[in-house]
């Protein structure tokens, strides 16, 4: 069954909602409960199609996974299988975050790469090589990593790129193994500071998080534990663009806007009025036109790849021409043919877009690629005058809960459509 969501376009939004948790950081705290043999609770995790598929890894493995309004409970106390089967993983790459929980338990893996993804090459190599370094033997067959070793040993691993995923599994892993670990270029994401907490709260000794330079010291167990997930910013993020872009207003409440930095910057920065405190911001973009202004996407604090194609969008809506730069995923751009069919103009020239600004788009079917490209569609389906039909929103079951009641509640005319 493939639902589709139609949207009457152009109503400013209107109204306050609140953030879910981060989709992003419940799934390495997911894996994260392989490494005790207790039971562990996580509160704050949205309902979603990607914890689904995790709940379905986990379970694969032996785990008990029971989801209730938000609360997730996961019993490890039996786990005795240490694959992760392709079937998932090729639908979730994330699924890849049981390796470390794996070896690290098991002494011993056998987990599926993810293969190919819309937004470009997308390899695991730091993941593989980082394992190694701390004492595994990796090997490739029939398309799975499958991973022994004897003793895990702390090291000093430097990552090439500051991966969040291969930073999450080096953090679970070096956990339980003995001594020292470094990672030095370490990712600093606010999803690696809620697993590095969360892991530290089951009795590891992890200091650093957050910053390029993580020290890793092992212990001999971990135990488990109750937490609750951070508020998902890349959620937080689309609404106050889709906000902005429709010349509305919004609220948000239940967020972290001091991991929303750099978007709150760059909005402010387009003429749109913003007033944030810790957990709750509200903008208001009526009665102007938009200035248009460059990005470049970054690690964090800066502007993220997640909200780029969102972005786009917005930036088709403002007074001017602007670029944007993709230097996460150069590829990244597979939103740009599926906007052009509502009128906008956009050029593409290697990593980088130039967008001219028009005064309107009009409503027509456009696809969704992948969960951010996703929002990206849905934005522009707000935005456009007419009718907007948006295809594949599998996708945005994968990361978006809730969106048409949200875009509802905030006065959006959409509704989804069961084919
Ligand atoms: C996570 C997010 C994703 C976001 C991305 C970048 C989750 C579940 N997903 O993905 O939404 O877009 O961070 O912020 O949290 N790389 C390698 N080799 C590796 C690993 C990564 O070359 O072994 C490269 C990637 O191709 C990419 C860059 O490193 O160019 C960053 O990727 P990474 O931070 O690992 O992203 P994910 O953790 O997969």
């Amino acid at each position: 069954m493939m639902d589709h969501f139609v949207i009457e376009g152009g109503i400013p939004l209107s109204g306050t909602i609140a953030c879910s948790g981060a989709k992003n950081s419940a799934l390495p705290l997911m894996a994260a409960a392989l490494l005790t043999e207790g039971v562990t609770v996580l509160n704050n995790i949205p309902d979603l199609q990607d914890i689904r598929t995790m709940a379905m890894v986990l379970r694969v493995i032996g785990a008990d996974v029971r989801f209730d309004n938000g609360r997730l409970t996961i019993d490890c106390s039996h786990c005795n299988f240490w694959e992760a089967p392709y079937e998932l993983v090729r639908k979730m790459r994330a699924s890849f975050y049981v390796l470390g929980p794996l070896i690290a338990r098991f002494r011993q893996a056998k987990v599926s790469l993810p293969g190919g993804c819309a937004l470009g090459p997308r390899p695991v190599d730091l993941h593989l090589k980082a394992m190694e370094q701390l004492g595994c033997d990796i090997s490739i067959e029939d398309g799975y990593a499958i991973a022994t070793v004897e003793k895990l040993i702390g090291t000093h691993i430097h990552l090439d790129i500051p991966s969040v995923g291969a930073t999450g599994n080096i953090m679970m892993t070096a956990s339980l193994a003995e001594g020292k670990t470094v990672i030095d270029n370490a990712a600093c994401e606010p999803d690696i500071v809620d697993l590095a907490d969360m892991l530290k709260a089951m009795g590891a000794n992890i200091e650093g998080a957050g910053t390029r330079y993580v020290e890793i010291n092992g212990v001999k167990g971990l135990h488990p534990v109750e937490w609750t997930v951070i508020p998902d910013r890349i959620e937080a993020g689309t609404y106050l663009i889709a906000a902005a872009a429709t010349s509305g207003t919004l609220t948000l409440t239940h967020c972290r806007t001091d991991h929303i930095g750099a978007l709150l910057n760059k909005l402010g920065k387009t003429g749109v009025d913003v007033d944030s405190n810790l957990d709750s911001v509200s903008i208001d973009a009526t009665d102007r036109k938009l200035k248009a202004l460059d990005i470049t996407t970054e690690v964090y604090p800066g502007f993220p790849t997640d909200l780029q194609a969102p972005w786009t969008v917005m930036m088709c809506m403002a007074v001017g021409d602007s670029i944007i730069k993709e230097t996460i995923y150069p590829e990244r751009f597979t939103h740009v043919q599926e906007l052009l069919r509502l009128g906008t103009r956009i050029t593409k020239k290697l990593n980088s877009i130039c967008i001219e600004g028009v005064d309107r788009l009009k409503g027509a079917s456009i696809m969704c690629s992948d969960i951010r490209a996703g929002a990206a569609m849905v934005v522009a389906g707000l935005v456009a005058d007419g009718q907007s039909k948006i295809l594949r929103i599998y996708h945005m079951d994968r990361g978006y809960e809730g969106m048409e009641e949200k875009l509802s509640s905030l006065g959006a005319n959409i509704r989804r459509v069961s084919e």
